[in-house]
C-alpha cells in the first residue's frame, strides 16, 4: 500500500512525491480563488529541469507570510499544522493527507503539498450521505487531529481512494472539531483501527512526538496524545458535542 499512487493521471508514489516536493523547483502558476489564505497552485519540476519541460507534478504552496491571522490559532502557525497533519496521517499508515513538507519557496517558507488530480466521476456529496467506507479513516483522523474545518470540498477522490486537504486549523488543545463526517458516531473501532491507534499512541510518546514538537506547541502535542488515548478508552466514534457548532459553514 505504501507505494500506491496518489492519483491516476501521472501516478506518483509517496517517496517520489516527498523527494520532488523537497528538492524540486517550484513555479507559482496561480492562486486558488476560493481559498481564504494565500494558497498558490504551483508546478513542480525535478532540480535542473528546463522551465519549458512538462512539470512532474503540481503542488499547493501556502507561504507563512500569506496566512490570514486568526483569533484562536497562534499567528504564522498554519503551515506547520498542515505538515503536522501529514506526519500524523503517515504515522497512522493511512493515506488521508497527501505528502506535505515545510520548505522555502518564492514567497518564503511555507507548506508545500502534492496536488491531487481528483476524479470527476466520483460524487463527494453522495459518498458522505452513503457513509462510503473510504471516508471512515478520514473521520477518525479528524477526531485525532481535532480538525476544525472538514468541509465536503476538502475531500479529494482520486484513484479509487479519498484523501483530504486543508489541515491548517487542526491540533488546537480545546475541542474544535467541525466536520461533515459524523456518520460513524457510536460505532465501535475495528481491531485494525485500534491497532493503528495503539501504535500511534506509542509513536506520539517517541519519535513522532518529537517531530510534532517542531511544528506544534508542546500542549498541542500532548492534547493529540490525550485524544488518541480517549478514543482507545471509549473504543467508539464519539457523538458530536451538543454545546457548540460541529459542522463547518458552509459545509461544502
Ligand atoms: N493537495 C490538494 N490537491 C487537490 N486539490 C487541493 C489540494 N489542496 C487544496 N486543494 C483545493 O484547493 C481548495 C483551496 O485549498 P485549501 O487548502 O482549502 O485553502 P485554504 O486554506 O485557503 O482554505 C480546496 O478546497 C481544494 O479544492
Ligand atoms: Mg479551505
Amino acid at each position: 500500500m505504501a507505494t500506491a499512487p496518489w492519483q491516476a493521471d501521472r501516478p506518483i508514489a509517496t517517496d517520489e512525491a516527498l523527494e520532488l516536493l523537497g528538492m524540486g523547483e517550484l513555479a507559482v502558476r496561480g492562486r486558488l480563488v476560493e481559498a481564504s489564505n494565500a494558497t498558490l497552485w504551483c508546478e513542480l519540476r525535478p532540480p535542473g529541469a528546463r522551465r519549458s519541460a512538462d512539470p512532474a507534478a503540481h503542488a499547493v504552496y501556502k507561504p507563512v507570510r500569506g496566512e490570514r491571522p486568526l483569533d484562536d490559532f497562534p499567528e504564522g502557525s498554519l503551515a506547520g499544522r498542515e505538515v503536522a497533519a501529514w506526519e500524523l496521517s503517515a504515522a497512522l499508515g493511512w493515506r488521508v493527507v497527501p505528502p506535505t513538507i515545510l520548505r522555502d519557496g518564492p514567497h518564503g517558507e511555507g507548506a508545500v503539498q502534492l496536488w491531487i488530480e481528483t476524479d470527476e466521476e466520483e460524487d463527494v456529496f453522495l459518498a458522505i450521505l452513503a457513509r462510503d467506507p473510504r471516508l471512515r479513516p478520514i473521520a477518525l483522523f479528524d477526531l485525532i487531529a481535532n480538525n476544525a474545518d472538514r468541509k465536503g470540498g476538502h475531500l479529494l477522490p482520486a484513484a479509487g481512494e479519498f484523501h483530504g486537504c486543508d489541515h491548517g486549523i487542526c491540533f488546537a488543545t480545546e475541542p474544535k472539531i467541525r466536520t461533515v463526517l459524523w456518520a460513524w458516531q457510536g460505532e465501535r473501532l475495528s481491531a485494525a483501527e485500534r491497532r493503528d491507534l495503539e501504535r500511534l499512541a506509542a509513536d506520539l510518546d517517541g519519535p513522532l512526538g518529537e517531530r510534532l514538537t517542531a511544528l506544534l506547541t508542546p500542549d498541542e502535542v500532548a492534547a493529540t496524545a490525550a485524544r488518541t488515548e480517549a478514543l482507545l478508552r471509549a473504543g467508539r466514534f464519539p457523538a458530536p458535542d451538543r454545546d457548540r457548532r460541529v459542522i463547518p459553514w458552509p459545509p461544502f
